[in-house]
């Protein structure tokens, strides 16, 4: 069983893993979207309080829609990072709840690992892979070499991908959350009408920069303002293309300086919730077509939070003889790729947001 509280979903899923095969038995997400809207992002307090009011129902629904019991599990994971820690630590109690009353063992799963594993719940896709993850949070390249061996290739240097929809959907009065949002109005838009910048394309390495073009958006509004219906699709558009000709540059350098040996075929991920957006899906697709290699994302069910993804990262650690005691803390930070982040920070302590 697997647990997920550490934004704005709450999630409980129950995943049957055998012989490396992963299989969905159930995964319930609640969303607080509602309660959150009003404020146009997430407030940590009503998430955490909101986790609370509804844990305990969505794991007795997860193993309902499962048709199991508490004593058919082999083993629970919940999140314990990165995310808002209240939240965090709502889904990681309960498990540690359950590991304890029902004598399993108990893994505290990275929040990233889920999203970086997330394409193995369906689909067979060997390491090593490249992963670009794409969420709320983060906007990262990284090279997948096994469970728990990750590499980081690039990092955004500011906004996360998501963020820069969700603010692009703010300034351009759009519904919360605003990738969805912003994806809907750009399919009636004129994706060349705005010369939006594309930061950091061209330049070496594999970093990500979206401050700019957030910045971009809000003047080009404010010039125009008040915006008509179609100066918005055009907008949206306009920002689409300019995120897909980023994270196409920016992936084709990472797959240029992956160190794959060359009897290794190219496989490429993309996850998070960014990756169900079809225009992103559509670009990457294009390059890995490209360059030769595979292209893998999950279905849309899994591209955004879920805890199928956590318990499927619980599975394949449990596998490995891996599993953490109930002492296992919850943890607002907490990289992938330990060694890069301590060694080149792209951020200093507290700047940004939590997920960082
Ligand atoms: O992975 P996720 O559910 O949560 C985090 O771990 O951050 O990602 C949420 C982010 C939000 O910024 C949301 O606006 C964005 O994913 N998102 C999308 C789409 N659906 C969700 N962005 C672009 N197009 C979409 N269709
Ligand atoms: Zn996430």
């Amino acid at each position: 069983m697997g647990l997920e509280s550490s934004c704005d979903e709450t999630a409980a899923a129950v995943v049957v893993f055998e012989a490396g095969h992963a299989y969905v038995a159930s995964s319930i997400i609640a969303s607080q979207i509602e309660a959150h809207a009003p404020y146009g992002g997430v407030v940590p307090e009503i998430a955490a309080r909101a986790h609370v009011a509804i844990m305990d129902q969505t794991v007795l629904k997860a193993l309902e829609q499962a048709q199991l019991g508490f004593t058919d599990l082999t083993g629970v994971a919940a999140t314990a990072g990165p995310g808002l820690i209240g939240g965090v630590m709502v889904g990681l109690l309960t498990a540690k709840a359950i590991a304890l009353a029902q004598g399993l063992p108990m893994v505290g799963v990275n929040h990233l690992e889920g999203h970086a594993l997330s394409p193995r719940l369906e689909a067979d896709v060997p390491f090593p892979y490249l992963l670009l993850l794409v969420s709320g949070g983060h906007c990262q390249l990284l090279a997948v070499k096994g469970v728990g061996d990750y590499q980081r290739l690039g990092s955004t240097i500011d906004d996360a991908v998501g963020e820069a929809f969700d603010k692009t959907a703010k300034i351009l009065g759009l519904a919360y959350p605003g990738g969805p949002a912003v994806e809907h109005a750009a399919q009636s838009g004129d994706p060349k009408r705005f010369d939006l910048p594309r930061p950091l394309k061209g330049r070496p390495g594999c970093d990500f920069s979206f401050a700019g073009l957030k910045t971009a958006v809000a003047r080009a509004a404010a010039i125009l303002s008040p915006l008509s219906a179609q100066d918005i699709n055009d907008m949206c558009a306009s920002f689409q293309a300019a995120i897909g000709d980023v994270l196409v540059d920016r992936t084709r350098q990472a797959m240029a300086s992956l160190p794959l040996p060359a009897e290794v075929p190219g496989r490429f991920v993309v996850a998070g919730g960014v990756a169900a957006n079809e225009t992103v899906r559509a670009r990457l697709k294009e390059l890995c077509d490209e360059q030769g290699w595979s292209f893998f994302a999950p279905a849309l069910d899994y591209c955004g939070d879920n805890a199928a993804m956590i318990a499927l990262a619980g599975a394949e650690r449990l596998a490995l003889g891996l599993s953490d005691g109930l002492g296992v803390h919850a943890r607002s930070r907490w990289p992938l790729d330990g060694d890069a982040a301590h060694a080149a920070p792209k951020f200093k302590t507290g700047r940004k947001g939590p997920k960082v």
